[in-house]
């Protein structure tokens, strides 16, 4: 017995193995089974309390579905949506785990009949989802969004038409839970302002959906999305897609599109003051550094805070005319860490910790070139820098300042 003493008094040890001991059991005499049954308890016990203490972990449940599924008709790759425990009331197996043959095995030896997993949408389905949107859906509304923004520029009036159309199909995406995958098989550099006005759209009512806003405001945020840069069709195309920094003069020009917007909206029959103000204020920050009024905190309208987040995360996590896209988390460790000051926390949290859950089961890569899965979200603090499971431990990388993610490897890859 030394020796599994020895192996459960490594705080790291997985869970499941600990539950592998226990369930070899049977091979050993009652004695043994006693003493074995009070180490993997305590050490279970131990697991569970080091996790927990990490802050309130949890897998996101929102907008996922749930279904009972038959433990003899698992497989690999789903998402349990419920925590294993023990007959001692430990956790064996937490919710947001990745089954694999090992932990389907033990879910048969514990005899369990049914679990409850995240819908089954198998990944062909999903594939076969996100393509369908994006092979002929995202090119139909970004192509509609290219036609108005161009046809402004020349001096047309706004092809009001497009833009409900367009709004329509968006605020739809929003509740399919699938926007996130279209926006990273849809980055692009060609017609970047089209796309981006498009990701902002699909990502502002996203937002929308995430704090709780109804049907109404969420095909708004859509439609500001859309609307947000319209701005910039009265600026030189040569101008925006400069490959490099501007010059101050360039930057002051360039800011002056958020009171173009205005400009351009503002006589527009029964358009919403919401959307309106969403345009104007889609560059103010939440501490008065922003443009073009320099506003700050109460004084910015809801919709312009969320936009603003949308807006410059559909900018870095696309390779635009200045720069290439950056990794997710990098993306998010840079909302969390150095612009937490710059938006409404209100908005903000919501938005890093669905990103940041949205890739849980998925493959990142570690700057120190090893690969993990994604296990566990904070809820708290240190969003962008999840739980994450390695071929050998669970690294809490919220505790591991030297260790961070720099790729996220496709789900299918994963
Ligand atoms: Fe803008």
């Amino acid at each position: 017995m030394d020796h599994l003493d020895d192996a459960f008094i490594m705080d790291h040890e997985l869970i499941e193995d600990l539950i592998k001991f226990y369930n070899n059991g049977d091979i050993l005499s009652p004695k043994e089974k006693a003493e074995l049954e009070n180490v993997v308890n305590k050490n279970c016990l131990e697991s569970s309390t080091i996790i927990s203490n990490e802050g309130e972990y949890f897998m996101s449940s929102i907008n996922r579905n749930t279904e009972y599924i038959s433990v003899k008709d698992l497989i690999t790759g789903m998402i349990l949506a419920m925590d294993i425990v023990s007959t001692y009331g430990s956790e064996i197996i937490l919710k947001g785990s990745v089954l694999n043959d090992h932990s389907i095995d033990v879910l048969q030896k514990l005899n369990y009949e049914e679990v409850l997993v995240y819908k089954s949408e198998t990944e062909d389905e999903i594939e076969a989802y996100i393509n369908s949107y994006v092979d002929c859906g995202y090119e139909v509304d970004k192509n509609k969004i290219k036609k108005l923004i161009q046809e402004v520029g020349t001096g047309n009036p706004l092809n009001v038409e497009y833009v409900e159309e367009v709004t329509g199909s968006i605020a739809q995406q929003a509740n399919t839970n699938l926007p996130l995958e279209i926006l990273e098989k849809s980055i692009s550099k060609d017609d970047y302002l089209y796309t981006h006005s498009l990701n902002v759209a699909l990502l502002a009512s996203l937002l929308g959906k995430w704090v709780g806003l109804d049907d109404r405001s969420i095909s708004l945020l859509a439609k500001t999305g859309v609307l947000h840069d319209i701005g910039k069709s009265k600026l030189d195309k040569d101008l925006l897609d400069k490959p490099g920094p501007l010059t101050t003069k360039e930057f002051n020009t360039v800011k002056k599109h958020s009171e173009h917007g205005y400009e351009i909206l503002k006589n527009i029959p029964d358009l919403e003051r919401e959307v309106l103000l969403g345009v104007l204020m889609h560059h103010e920050k939440n501490d008065g550094s922003g443009y073009p009024m320099g506003i700050n905190g109460a004084k910015i309208s809801a919709f312009g805070k969320i936009v603003a987040i949308a807006d410059v995360y559909s900018a870095m996590v696309a390779n635009r005319p200045y720069a290439k896209k950056d990794c997710p988390f990098v993306i998010l460790d840079y909302l969390e860490n150095e612009c937490a000051e710059q938006f409404d926390l209100t908005y903000l949290r919501p938005f890093l910790y669905n990103i940041a859950s949205s890739y849980i089961g998925n493959t990142v890569v570690l700057n120190n070139g090893e690969h993990a899965k994604i296990i566990l979200v904070s809820s708290t603090e240190f969003i962008s820098r999840p739980m994450v499971r390695t071929e050998d431990s669970f690294v809490n990388l919220a505790k591991q300042s030297s260790l961070k993610i720099v790729e996220v490897l496709p789900m299918l890859d994963s």
